[in-house]
C-alpha cells in the first residue's frame, strides 16, 4: 500500500459506511490518523465507535456532506490531510431508478477530483494523494 512506512492523516469520505468503516479500521491499525466525513444518510456513528474499540485508537468524525464546499474548506484548513479515500455516495440500484436526478446530482458532485480542489492548492503543496474511490 502507498501509505506503508509513513504515517499520514487520511480523510475517508463515507467512512461510517460498509466499505469505509473497514478501511478506517485498517488505516488505524496501520498507525495512520483518520478523519471521517460522513453525513450518516446510510450509516450510524456506532460503526465508528466499534472501530475505535477494536483498534483502541481514536479518530476524528465530522458529520457533514461532501457537497458542502465551506465544510470541506474548513476541514482541509484544520487537518493536515495527506491522502483521501473516497467512498461517500449513494448506491441503491432501485432507488437510483426511482430518483435518477438525485443520484446524478450526488455522483456528479462527489467526483473525487473535486476534493483536493477544495483545499485551495494547499493540498497540492502538501502532496495530497487520492488513494482510491468507491466507483465501480
Ligand atoms: N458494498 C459493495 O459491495 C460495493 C460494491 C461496489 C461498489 N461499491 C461502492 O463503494 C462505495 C461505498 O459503498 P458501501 O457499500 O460502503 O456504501 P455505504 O452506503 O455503506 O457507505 C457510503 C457512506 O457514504 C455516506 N454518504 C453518502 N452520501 C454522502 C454525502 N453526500 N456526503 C457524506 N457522506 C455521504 C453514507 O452515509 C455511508 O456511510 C459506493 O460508491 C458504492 O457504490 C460498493
Amino acid at each position: 500500500m502507498l501509505l506503508d512506512n509513513c504515517p499520514y492523516t487520511v480523510l475517508v469520505t463515507g467512512g461510517a459506511g460498509y466499505i469505509g468503516s473497514h478501511t478506517v479500521l485498517a488505516l488505524l491499525e496501520a498507525g495512520h490518523e483518520v478523519v471521517v466525513l460522513d453525513n450518516l444518510c446510510n450509516a450510524s456513528r456506532e460503526s465508528l465507535r466499534r472501530v475505535e474499540r477494536l483498534t483502541e485508537r481514536t479518530l476524528t468524525f465530522i458529520e457533514g456532506d461532501i457537497r458542502d464546499r465551506g465544510l470541506l474548506d474548513q476541514l482541509f484548513r484544520e487537518h493536515a490531510v495527506g491522502a483521501v479515500v473516497h467512498f461517500a455516495g449513494l448506491k441503491a440500484v432501485g432507488e437510483s431508478v426511482q430518483q435518477p436526478l438525485a443520484y446524478y446530482e450526488q455522483q456528479r458532485r462527489r467526483h473525487p477530483g473535486a476534493l483536493p480542489g477544495h483545499a485551495g492548492g494547499r493540498s497540492h503543496a502538501a502532496g495530497l494523494q487520492l488513494l482510491g474511490h468507491g466507483v465501480w
